[in-house]
């Protein structure tokens, strides 16, 4: 495919231009006042896809935000391919610490920088740009859908009803994602594992209000007091999560498996330098790469309660909370951990204390074979475009429609995704190399050509 490459380089301004006009649109799907820009974005990606050349495309409206949906249709007898992305991105915020305008891309030493860069608009955008290629030049061998959805960051509320009420619509072989990782620009790697979410929120009340440390200090329970110690008590000295149940289901991994695991290249040391941390740490006998692909963990995303402005204030706060968010693996089911933490964490609630537990949201893990033709399909344009063979990876992250899809559509997910654990997604300066952005959209129509072939 010769005419690719150039196809590539003779339209690669054109491709930024239209990139980054996406952008430009802050879809922030946490923030009621980006409500109407998340309709701005859907539109703006309707009309990308009918000037790539689809048969149809329409903005379905949701109890949430909406979703994109769009087809080319070429034969019954070929293979479908449907594409998932999602067009809403994290809020910015800390504005201070960018150094350009997050909704004004800019590039800097070869990198797009801007709030969705790659999460998820730079990675969605090499399939639109894939397909436009295909069209252009009358290769595309599959049928095409496109499902983008403005909800993933938010926990995709409204897209497993979607997925139920429009099943017909959306009959495919295999569900393309673009949304995830490789492990370097030249080593090449294909996502097989993703973890499960269980996120909670607690709230510790003691007096009905704050109270003056020194007339009440030492006599009346203090709520942050409280959470600290509940908190530090859900785990131990090894990284074990103590509520009790929670590695019931957890799939252990045979020595083979875990061998095989432990094969892809991986810098501790660069890993470390990356965040600048002078040591790991985690659950005790298990590998980095264990800890984050195979295993579960537990960690506070925020803490608050009491005095937190400048200065000393002496009071004995009223209230204490935390998010507390669970990573799972497979067989674990998000709805069981949400129980077995709030059980746990209202056994552990000492006296004089009143303890709310919440779920905010959560999913499942997924795994995804490596012995079906959409997953050699992918391996071998990895191999065309990169000239190594991609390395099977089983990522820490969390993309939870993809197990719906499976329930829902009973369809495999393939998570072919170009980004790289530097981008730094949800992040202040997230950025997406011009490097894998286009070598994103090289590879895509690899996969499409070679999947026809197979199936
Ligand atoms: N694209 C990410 C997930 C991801 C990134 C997976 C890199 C693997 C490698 C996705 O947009 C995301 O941020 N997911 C959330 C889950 C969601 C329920 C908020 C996550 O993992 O925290
Ligand atoms: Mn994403
Ligand atoms: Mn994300």
């Amino acid at each position: 495919m010769e005419t690719l490459k150039n196809y590539i380089e003779e339209n690669k301004k054109r491709f930024l231009e239209e990139l980054f006009d996406l952008i430009r649109i802050p879809s922030v799907s946490s923030k009621a006042e980006n409500k109407n820009d998340m309709y701005r974005a859907a539109e703006y990606i309707i009309d990308q896809l009918l000037k790539a050349g689809v048969d149809k495309a329409e903005v379905y409206k949701t109890d949430g935000h909406p979703v994109v949906f769009g087809e080319k249709i070429i034969g019954k007898d070929k293979p479908t391919v449907l594409v998932y992305g999602h067009y809403d991105v994290q809020p910015a915020d800390p504005l201070e610490k960018w150094n350009s305008d997050p909704f004004e891309p800019e590039i800097r030493d070869g990198k797009i920088y801007a709030r969705g860069a790659d999460d998820d608009k730079g990675q969605l955008f090499m399939h639109l740009k894939a397909f436009e290629y295909m069209i252009r030049t009358e290769t595309l061998p599959c049928n095409v859908k496109f499902m983008i959805e403005g909800e993933e960051e938010v926990g995709s509320p409204n897209l497993k009803i979607f997925c139920k009420k429009y099943k017909n619509m959306l009959t495919c072989d295999v569900i393309l994602v673009s949304d995830t990782t490789m492990i370097a620009q030249d080593i090449p790697s294909i996502t097989v594992g993703l973890r499960g979410l269980s996120y909670m929120e607690v709230e510790v009340t003691g007096p009905d209000r704050d109270l003056h440390s020194g007339l009440y200090g030492g006599a009346v329970a203090n709520p942050v007091n409280i959470l600290s110690k509940m908190i530090a008590s859900l785990t131990d000295k090894d990284g074990k999560i103590l509520i009790k149940g929670f590695y019931d289901d957890v799939l252990t991994a045979t020595d083979e498996e875990r061998k095989e695991l432990n094969k892809r290249p991986f810098n501790i040391d660069e890993f470390k330098k990356s965040i600048n941390v002078d040591q790991v740490a985690g659950e005790k006998g298990y590998t980095t790469i264990e800890r984050l692909g195979i295993r579960p963990c537990l960690d506070v995303n925020g803490i608050w309660g009491g005095y937190t402005e400048e200065g000393a204030k002496t009071i004995l706060p009223s209230k204490a909370s935390a998010k507390i968010s669970m990573r799972l693996v497979p067989d674990q089911k998000s709805k069981k951990i949400d129980k077995l933490f709030e059980d746990h964490f209202k056994l552990i609630a000492p006296e004089g204390v009143r303890v709310k537990v919440r779920s905010l949201h959560g999913g499942e893990g997924y795994v995804a074979p490596i012995n079906i033709p959409a997953y050699l399909a992918a391996s071998r344009a990895c191999e065309d475009t990169f000239g190594k063979k991609p390395i099977p990876v089983r990522s820490g992250g969390s993309i939870p429609i993809v197990a719906d899809f499976e329930e829902v559509l009973k369809v495999k997910s393939i998570l072919l995704g170009f980004g790289l654990d530097s981008d730094a997604i949800h992040s202040p300066n997230e950025n997406y190399p011009l490097f894998n952005f286009f070598k994103g959209i090289e590879t895509i129509p690899y996969f499409y050509k070679y999947f026809a072939e197979m199936k």
